[in-house]
């Protein structure tokens, strides 16, 4: 660790919260190199939906390199891009009756929002975008636009230009419909806020705390978009690749975004980003937005073989079982503490323990369940939310094991605070 602290800048972040020498990963497993084991609930935050070395992955790639696959095209025609852009079509596209055309973008989320930001400023030329509050989009100057979060923004970027930010679904209550709200905002020319190019948001806010858009909310943000020819852009990064049930976030809802963001796991766990369009908003001249890293063959490779999850329903059917049980494991922990007032929320296999009640507690679960061989990560402004990211090819006991540790984790916590409190009052 010597090395890391003295060299490596003080930005390290993850590092702190989970303070070990990791050295070997395996499914919804990680082994430090002393050969302990933790079992993995953050998933590189949604990159290892199909868990760590996929042995079905790792053998394609292993294939793919031992018969010298080209790695690196720029943007060049190859077999693995064809063969990624068939099985996209076929296995993801065409089921769910959706006509986009694909973009391949630089390989992170971030290069992924801003491409889309940018070709939607373009096509409606329009330069404004709305997003919402404690949205996480990315942080490269575009994305980080539209980024709610303040510890991540600093006025001397000036990176808060063109965009506004509205209320997301729930945010001053469940009996306030805020897209009444934003759409007073569009429709009244002197609200101050310009017709925007296109609205970003994503189904589940992740990094801001498992914040949950209800399907009906959903639905209206469409109707609004396209009342007012403006472009909706549904975030998937975190929640598509099948975290919230299905293959994209936005199924339930039923609506057809005019762009979708897809990274993270769409990489089989290498570095992958892309960006899905309506075929009549792809007006990019050739070449006209590039990056030497947008055809990354091997995650191509990976990607082909990982959508082999989606060939039937088994593996939804899969998610949304393990989602029950995760649902009902957290919900006997919140009905345990209700002194903590825990809040519970998620979709799929994703859930939040919001511990908003008492401020710190979150960071003691998280810390304590890693002194006991779990990893787990907060999420939320005020990082008061336990977030449940477990990969989702984790088997039931494993799973089961993992949320007996939080379960445990809690119940000492509680139990010391208790004392404090007697010892305090003595
Ligand atoms: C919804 C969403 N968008 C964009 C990003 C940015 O992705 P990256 O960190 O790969 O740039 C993230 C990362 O957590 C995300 O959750």
């Amino acid at each position: 660790m010597r090395i890391i602290e003295q060299l490596e800048s003080e930005v390290r972040s993850y590092v702190r919260s989970f303070p070990a020498v990791f050295d070997v990963a395996e499914g919804a497993f990680l082994y430090d190199e002393h050969g302990n084991r933790f079992i993995d609930f953050f998933a590189g935050a949604g990159t290892l939906n199909y868990g760590h070395n996929n042995p079905a992955i790792t053998k394609a790639m292993i294939d793919y390199l031992s018969r010298n696959g080209i790695v690196h095209g720029l943007d060049k025609a190859t077999v693995a891009k064809k063969n990624f852009l068939q099985k996209f079509h076929d296995t993801i596209l065409v089921p769910r009756n959706l006509d986009y055309k694909v973009q391949f973008t630089g390989p992170t989320g971030t290069n992924a929002v801003e491409t889309a930001l940018k070709l939607a400023r373009m096509v409606k030329r329009r330069s404004n975008i709305i997003a919402f509050t404690n949205g996480y989009h990315g942080l490269t100057m575009g994305a980080l636009a539209v980024t709610g979060n303040d510890f991540y923004r600093d006025e001397h970027y000036g990176a808060r230009v063109n965009a506004d930010s509205m209320p997301y679904d729930g945010y001053f209550g469940p009996d306030i419909n805020t897209i009444d709200y934003l759409r007073k905002f569009i429709s009244d020319q002197s609200s101050g806020v310009d017709l925007p190019a296109a609205i970003i948001v994503e189904t589940v806010q992740g990094e801001g705390g498992i914040n949950i858009a209800g399907a009906e909310w959903l639905r209206q943000l469409e109707a609004l978009c396209r009342e007012y020819d403006i472009l909706l852009i549904i975030d998937d990064i975190q929640m598509g690749n099948g975290r919230t049930g299905s293959f994209f976030s936005f199924e339930e809802a039923g609506i057809k975004p005019d762009m979708v963001t897809l990274s993270k796991s769409i990489g089989g766990g290498l570095p992958m980003a892309l960006v899905l369009m309506r075929p009549e908003l792809d007006q990019w001249k050739p070449g006209e937005h590039t990056g030497t890293f947008r055809g990354n063959n091997l995650a191509f490779v990976a990607a082909t073989e990982a959508l082999n999850y989606w060939d039937n329903g088994d593996f939804a059917e899969g998610v949304a079982y393990k989602g029950r049980i995760m649902e009902q494991l957290l919900g006997e922990i919140v009905g345990k503490h209700q002194e903590l007032e825990i809040g519970l929320r998620g979709r799929g296999m994703v859930w939040g323990l919001d511990f908003g009640a008492r401020p710190g507690f979150a960071g003691d679960v998280s810390r304590e369940a890693f002194k006991n061989g779990l990893v787990i990560e907060l999420a939320g402004a005020e990082d008061n939310v336990v977030k449940f990211l477990p990969s989702l090819t984790i088997d039931e006991e494993t799973l089961r094991e993992g949320m007996a540790i939080i379960d445990k984790v809690i119940g000492e916590l509680q139990a010391q605070g208790a004392e404090r409190r007697r010892g305090v009052s003595q």
